[in-house]
């Protein structure tokens, strides 16, 4: 298979000729050959959003919102194409990819619907035969660039806001999933999007993405990946007035209270944990448990752990996949290393995991007694590797959950109502679940984290319209003369 970059309505190799390859994590098979876009595509490809958004945003909201709710209904249709793809592209066990896919089609037809609100407002004004209203307007070119662990998903919660707003936009996914990628532009395409309004550029490397970044008709980025990226890519759009939103690291924390049902929190601690094979940027990666119950959920934890099948996502006993590449293998696995030489205790797992000689697995991997400031404690890992904290107290538990550099999820397990509204008034972070793990958020309500992992957008839900739209208020004075606001029409 070839995988080509997708300019102003056609399918296109980059200017350089430039080609790489792109593998299965489950088996390193090769999927298929990608040729790259280079900078001077970047240029291509912003020129061509910067035309079609002189239509793109005079084109009715909605109408805009039926393509895509087009799109949405192709993507339903085609689900289980798209999930078996991006299995094999990034390695997801395949009902999380069709779960990956379904959180897409849920954004269409949630922003679909925005095209007939996209709600402003009107307030009453201090003058005479006078209006005043608010409206969202489009912000024109946007670049977006996503990483590989949600293939669809990600992308889907900047896209569909992007463009039901009436932007037009430069998409650069990360070089692991070309193939998925590729597959989820066609839709569009075969939806009947305009030429220029959506376009896809394939690179590896930084060039191409940094090129976007300082494109000077560019003015808004959303970012999804690394806390160093997104910090980066910040500095450089400071520089250049550009509109921003970054969602980037966690170490997200489950709190496990005496009093919680054991049996929920070990199957609501997995599936955050080894789910997706540890590598959502909502993954918990820290189990802060209260002492009184603690070493009944290690056991419980440790039985299930080891019980836990690897292997191709695609075959549907397989619990957790690969990790997506060997640098990923090799970064967990020094993880674990650093764990254990800062005085950690591996219960299970701490392995790399040998099926075949074939791809790329980590075994899940529980570590007991991880101090609160350690390297395992403080780091995110971004693979299947829960570290458990003890702790005495509530107070304690959200003190340590609130000290970490991130702040996107926090899950509390209690069946104490006052001890989980405490907790919910404060924990410190995007999101917070109770009585559930750390993952698994839905699109309509606002998506995003505080202290190192945002700074302070927030996608999906009404909130996700607010990047890619400009408030502008209108004032239309008919009274037919000067009247001054603030100074006219009173008594002092
Ligand atoms: C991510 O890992 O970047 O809440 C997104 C969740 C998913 C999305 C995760 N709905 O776990």
């Amino acid at each position: 298979m070839e995988f080509q970059n997708y300019i102003n309505g056609k399918w296109v190799n980059g200017g350089g000729h430039q080609i790489f390859e792109t593998i299965n994590p489950a088996n390193e098979e090769i999927l298929g050959q990608v040729h790259a876009a280079e900078v001077a595509d970047v240029d291509r490809a912003v020129q061509a959003a910067r035309d079609a958004f002189r239509s793109w945003r005079l084109t009715p909201a909605p109408l805009r919102g039926e393509l895509l709710f087009k799109v949405g209904d192709i993507l339903k249709q085609k689900k289980e194409e798209l999930a078996d793809l991006l299995t094999k592209d990034m390695g997801k066990v395949i009902s999380e990819a069709r779960g990956d896919v379904q959180e897409a089609i849920d954004m269409a037809y949630y922003m679909g619907g925005e095209g007939r609100r996209m709600l402003g407002y009107t307030a009453p004004v201090e003058m005479p035969s006078k209006f005043g209203m608010a409206v969202r307007d489009p912000s024109g070119v946007v670049g977006i660039i996503t990483p590989w662990n949600f293939p669809v998903a990600v992308p889907s919660w900047k896209i569909f806001p992007a463009l039901i707003a009436g932007n037009t936009l430069v998409w650069k996914p990360s070089p692991e999933i070309p193939a998925i990628s590729a597959a989820f532009v066609k839709i569009f395409e075969e939806a009947g999007l305009p030429p220029g309004v959506f376009n896809l550029l394939l690179a590896s490397g930084t060039e191409v993405a940094r090129a976007l970044v300082n494109h000077p008709e560019v003015r808004v980025l959303s970012f999804t990946g690394s806390t160093a990226t997104g910090r980066a890519i910040a500095e450089s759009a400071a520089r250049l007035n550009k509109k921003v939103s970054l969602e980037m690291g966690g170490k997200n924390a489950i709190i496990v209270l005496d009093d919680s049902d054991l049996e929920l929190v070990t199957d609501a601690t997995c599936w955050a944990a080894f789910g997706t094979t540890g590598q959502r940027c909502t993954a918990a990666s820290r189990l802060i448990v209260q002492k009184g119950i603690a070493s009944r959920l290690k056991e419980a934890l440790v039985v299930r752990t080891k019980n836990l099948t690897l292997g191709n996502g695609l075959d549907p006993n397989v619990d957790v996949g690969p990790v997506i590449n060997r640098t990923a293998l090799e970064r967990i696995h020094n993880y674990v290393q650093i764990g254990q030489k800062e005085g950690a205790r591996a219960l299970v797992g701490a392995s790399i995991a040998d099926l075949d000689g074939k791809g790329f697995f980590y075994k899940p991997t529980l570590f007991d007694g991880v101090r609160p400031g350690s390297t395992l404690e403080r780091e995110e890992i971004f693979g299947p590797v829960l570290s458990i904290i003890e702790v005495d107290t509530l107070d304690e538990a959200i003190r340590v959950n609130n000290e970490s550099s991130y702040g996107l999820s926090t899950s509390i397990f209690t069946q104490d109502v006052n001890r989980a509204f405490t907790a919910m008034r404060d924990i410190f972070t995007g999101l917070v679940y109770i009585n559930h793990g750390t993952t698994g958020a839905e699109i309509q309500f606002p998506f995003g984290g505080v202290r190192g992992t945002g700074n302070g957008h927030r996608e999906a839900g009404q909130a996700g319209l607010d990047l890619f739209t400009e408030w502008k208020s209108i004032y239309v004075d008919y009274s037919g003369k000067l009247q001054r606001a603030q100074i006219d029409n009173r008594e002092d």
